[in-house]
């Protein structure tokens, strides 16, 4: 490694924070607003822990104004947000202007207030009406996904730069397909193969698009990653266990957008569930369209093996209907705990793993193709969140941003092109099927009063922001 500069990020490194628009914006049937896979879901007995939902959250809908001079006290100098497509496109076909007006409301007062637009257009809120037509299975969504881009960008392209088409298609397709935990909650591995494939072809449909239209755009995708080690790398059935994460995790979403092809060896392990049958002519030209960032989300790695004992691999949701893998290629492959610290997630703490990743990325990547890489997402539930005196004090997220921030700095000393980072999230809400029971926020959120309140590790990050370094 070569020095650290210090602490020192990179000159014009982007300071940011994340949500998307279920978890936090609430006014679900307003403005003509139709119902999205995560209303329908959050209705199913047992779905969601205590059987929360989006019907207001956090209420950031009639707030904007409130949470725009919140993300300014934090020194935030972009917001990642996400539109609705049940907003925009209630039926998944015409589009609504009162559902678009809410956003280019939203982007003026960012604009206002000197903070950078980072808009995703698609973070798994799909219309009702396109699940009910087959979602993410059905090739024909892809092509309904790059309509609703331009309709976005019909209204917002003059004043929004940077552009995310998806986040997190791996959750999309694995975690709401294959092991049901979340919207639409089906547990059928041939459907969660289909979307894999339709997503990453709506992702490139619609970067065609805009691309065609916008030179100026900045144009991207999110990806989550895991860093999957062996637990004995001298085990080979360890080693394979690995293979097979990083395969059905990692690689069958950045070598599609990258390299054009799907990796060999997950085509063969995805081959029961009819992969192939799906990628027609031109389908991986058009993923494979030149991008210039790849989002990055992360938040634990883990050890893998095939020997028990051992923990299922789940994203341990805390559903309470039976739930199954979401991992197709890895019948049999298991995480065992290391024995690090983990969040109230569960999740493993390792911030050593983010550095590895994007050294990884950076020389398997995004570097080969000079796209520069953002952490779109980072961050940590726990409990320490209770407010006292009108002060959280949750030393445990602030250590865990500093260790990941760290690796981050590192990084970019060690030679990555990594130009920011977006704390996941800029306040606590609907954490998915976990309902309002984890808190990820940078700032309270009381949910009965909806006052908000910055965390100590708010504040923190908010120095860090303005001096755009990490303190001694
Ligand atoms: C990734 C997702 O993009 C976000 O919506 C979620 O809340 C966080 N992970 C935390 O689980």
């Amino acid at each position: 490694m070569t020095q650290n500069n210090n602490g020192q990020f990179p000159p014009g490194f982007l300071w940011g924070a994340a949500t998307a628009a279920y978890q936090v914006e609430g006014a679900a049937s307003e403005d003509g607003r139709k119902d999205s896979i995560w209303d329908t879901f959050a209705r199913v007995p047992g779905a969601v822990a205590n059987g929360d939902n989006g019907d207001v959250a956090c209420d950031h809908y009639h707030r904007l104004d409130e949470d725009v001079a919140l993300m300014q006290s934090l020194n935030l100098a972009s917001y990642r947000f996400s539109t609705s497509w049940a907003r925009i496109r209630p039926d998944g076909g015409a589009v609504n202007p009162a559902g678009l007006d809410f956003y280019s409301r939203l982007t003026d007062k960012l604009l206002d207030a000197g903070i950078k637009p980072w808009l995703t257009l698609y973070h798994w809120d799909l219309p009702q009406a396109l699940q009910d037509a087959g979602g993410w299975a059905n090739r024909d969504t892809a092509y309904r996904f790059a309509e609703y881009a331009l309709s976005v960008h019909d209204v917002l392209g003059d004043r929004v730069q940077a552009w995310t088409t998806l986040n997190e298609p791996w959750c999309s397709a694995y975690v709401g397909y294959a092991s049901g935990e979340h919207a639409p909650g089906l547990q059928d591995r041939s459907q969660a193969v289909a979307a894999n494939h339709h997503l990453l072809l709506a992702h490139g449909l619609a970067a065609q698009e805009l691309r065609a239209r916008d030179a100026a755009l900045e144009l991207g995708l999110t990806l989550n990653f895991t860093v999957a080690d062996p637990l004995d790398p001298q085990n080979p059935d360890d080693v394979d266990a690995a293979r097979r994460i990083d395969g059905q995790f990692n690689r069958v979403f950045a070598d599609p957008v990258f390299r054009g092809q799907y990796p060999e060896d997950v085509l063969a392990d995805l081959a029961p569930y009819g992969l192939q049958g799906h990628i027609r002519d031109g389908d991986l030209a058009a993923i494979s369209t030149p991008i210039d960032f790849l989002g990055v989300n992360y938040y634990h790695g883990e050890a893998v093996t095939k020997t028990e004992p051992a923990v299922a691999i789940t994203t341990a949701a805390p559903s309470a209907r039976p739930t199954a893998s979401p991992y197709p290629a890895a019948d049999g492959v298991y995480t065992v705990p290391r024995g690090l610290p983990v969040t109230n997630m569960g999740w493993e703490i390792q911030p050593e793993g983010l550095h590895r990743l994007l050294m990884r990325l950076q020389r398997e990547y995004t570097g080969p193709a000079g796209v520069k890489l953002y952490i779109t997402e980072n961050g940590a539930a726990f409990d320490d969140d209770e407010v006292v005196d009108g002060v959280v004090r949750d030393e445990d997220r602030l250590g865990f941003i500093e260790a990941h921030l760290a690796a981050v700095q590192q990084a970019a000393a060690d030679g990555v092109d990594v130009r920011g980072y977006f704390a996941w999230s800029l306040m606590d809400n609907f954490e998915w099927a976990w309902g309002y029971a984890k808190r990820f926020g940078i700032v309270h959120v009381d949910y009965a009063t909806q006052q908000r309140t910055p965390k100590a590790s708010g504040r923190w990050f908010a120095e860090v922001a303005r001096a755009n370094e990490l303190p001694e």
